[in-house]
């Protein structure tokens, strides 16, 4: 679903923001990169988004070159972050209906949005008021529901969980399962391990723009990842 190959991308000629970097993210698949600040996590979503081109390298949405045919693959993808460009004078219902628009359905039943949105978890009383007064937990469902309407193959999200209170990440780590069982592919960035252990099929631990390594489903519960994590994190500054 997801292909990225040899994928370099270099800030100003000097920072390898990505460097080199191979993965591939079966559909159906959760692919959770780890890394610090500065790993080059964003500058992978954003590529992927074609917000940015990449200096070498492809990149692949369900046999879509991103690049050459940006349209096309971003009709299969949807990217949910906080800060995810939202129309903050607009309620919910609002949101969700020019999406919806945008994404080619015509017409939205009323009953269909709040379907969609009472499964994110957003009350009727806060899919009335304005997103500008959302926190971000409420953005981030309202986010998750466009993806949702979208009916996107693949979603991307940048640090999902970060800032979420525990009952929020455990909601949406559920939905994040739901996917999954749907059939639908996410590739997700987090500092946040013990989140990545719990959904992750995958996981990737990026550093200064490389993978430095793999870890699938079967060894996940085998390993410490905190160990292997700081591991990793630690060679880099030895080095
Ligand atoms: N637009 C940009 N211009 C110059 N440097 C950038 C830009 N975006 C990111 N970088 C640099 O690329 C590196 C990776 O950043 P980023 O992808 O945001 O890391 P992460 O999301 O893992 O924290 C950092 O050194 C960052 O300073
Ligand atoms: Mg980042």
């Amino acid at each position: 679903m997801l292909r990225i190959t040899d994928l370099t991308k270099i800030f100003n000629s000097t920072v390898r923001a990505v460097d080199g970097l191979n993965l591939e993210v079966a559909s159906g698949e959760v692919y959770t990169m780890l890394g610090a600040n500065g790993a080059g996590k964003t500058t992978t979503i954003n590529l992927i988004l074609n917000f940015i081109e990449p200096t070498s390298g492809e990149i692949w949405v369900n046999d879509i070159n991103v690049v050459k045919n940006p349209l096309d693959a971003k009709r299969n993808l949807a990217y949910v972050s906080e800060n995810v460009m939202l129309y903050e004078n607009l309620n919910a219902y609002q949101n969700l209906g020019f999406f919806a628009e945008l994404a080619g359905k015509k017409q939205i039943r009323f009953d269909e949005m709040n379907q969609i949105l009472n499964r994110v978890g957003l009350t009727k009383e806060q899919c009335h008021r304005k997103l500008k007064t959302y926190s971000k937990g409420m953005r981030q469902k309202c986010g998750i529901a466009i993806a949702i309407l979208k009916q996107a193959k693949l979603i991307l999200l940048d640090e999902p969980t970060s800032g979420l209170d525990p009952k929020s990440g455990k909601e949406f780590l559920d939905l994040l399962c739901e996917f999954r069982e749907e059939g639908k592919t996410v590739f997700m960035t987090t500092h946040d391990i013990f989140r990545a252990r719990a959904i992750a099929d995958k996981i990737g631990i990026m550093n200064d723009g490389k993978l430095l390594r793999e870890i699938t489903r079967s060894e996940i519960e085998s390993i410490n990842l905190e160990k292997i994590y700081i591991e990793y994190i630690d060679q880099k500054t030895a080095a």
